[in-house]
């Protein structure tokens, strides 16, 4: 079944119709340290119940018919945390890494990674592109996996790109539009965000994606990350349906 085919599946079961279902969603996974500390565990011990959480969701949307998930799961505001919760998050990211891999193989998903690469620990760099190099041909749903990830970074880094390429002569100006600066981003391959969902009730964008909501639907849940599931994900999924995304014009008199 391809994904088209899995989305009105899903599209039926919750008494929608296939259009009225986001193909693109990003995610905001935020709620770890809360949940741990309800528990009297280490902030640790939420991330670490998080990252199974990702694995779950990532394999419902992909079964879902999502074309693009995309999680927010390190920004470069991140690295102001204490070291050891920082070591224990880079230690889940390189495990997750390598216990998701038959997933992708098995559903077909395609990874790929939104940020600086290089300044990630040298483990982290080797799964995450000993995991890219694997899945490149993969045709089912992309993951974007958002670490060591900043809107205004990205930004930065495309301009800097995009002034190089004029300075060699190999742009012009005039070629700088909307479609120049897209391809230029982190997210140059991928379609822009249908619905971004945050969890744990925080209603901030916390530097995520800036160039590519520009017209996304939101959606907030009081669940913290560590609970999300896939009754929670069809709750999203249901309340972007009956979204009316105008894009600036106005609807269409009957
Ligand atoms: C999100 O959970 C995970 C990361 C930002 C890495 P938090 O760790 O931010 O959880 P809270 O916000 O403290 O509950
Ligand atoms: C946003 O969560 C970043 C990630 C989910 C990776 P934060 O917990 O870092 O955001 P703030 O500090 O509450 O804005
Ligand atoms: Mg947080």
């Amino acid at each position: 079944m391809d994904s088209e085919q899995r989305l009105e599946t899903t599209a039926e079961r919750l008494g929608i119709r296939p259009e009225q279902a986001p193909r693109n969603i990003a995610i905001i996974m935020d709620g770890n340290g809360r949940w741990a500390q309800q528990r009297s565990l280490l902030r640790a011990e939420g991330h670490c119940e998080g990252a199974k959480t990702a694995q779950r969701v990532a394999q419902a949307c992909s079964r879902s018919g999502i074309k693009s998930l995309t999680l927010y799961s390190f920004s470069m505001e991140n690295w102001k945390r204490p070291k050891d919760e920082v070591d224990a998050l880079m230690g889940l990211y390189e495990e997750y890494l390598i216990s998701m891999r038959p997933m992708f193989l098995r559903e077909d998903v395609r990874l790929l990674h939104l940020g600086r690469m290089d300044e990630l620990p040298e483990p982290v760099q080797r799964e995450l592109t000993k995991t890219i190099e694997q899945t490149r041909i993969h045709e089912g749903m992309t993951l974007a996996l958002a670490l060591n990830y900043s809107g205004r970074g990205e930004l930065i880094d495309a301009t800097k790109r995009i002034a190089e390429r004029c300075v060699s002569g190999e742009l012009s100006v005039d070629q700088i539009d909307e479609f120049c600066l897209s391809q230029h981003l982190y997210t140059a391959s991928m379609p822009d965000p249908d619905l971004v969902i945050r969890t744990a009730d925080e209603s901030r964008i916390s530097n995520f994606l800036l160039w590519q909501i520009s017209y996304s639907e939101f959606y907030v849940t009081k669940t913290l990350w560590p609970e999300f599931d896939e009754q929670e994900l069809d709750n999203a999924i249901l309340a972007y349906a009956a979204r009316d995304r105008r894009f600036g014009a106005i609807d269409t008199p009957l």
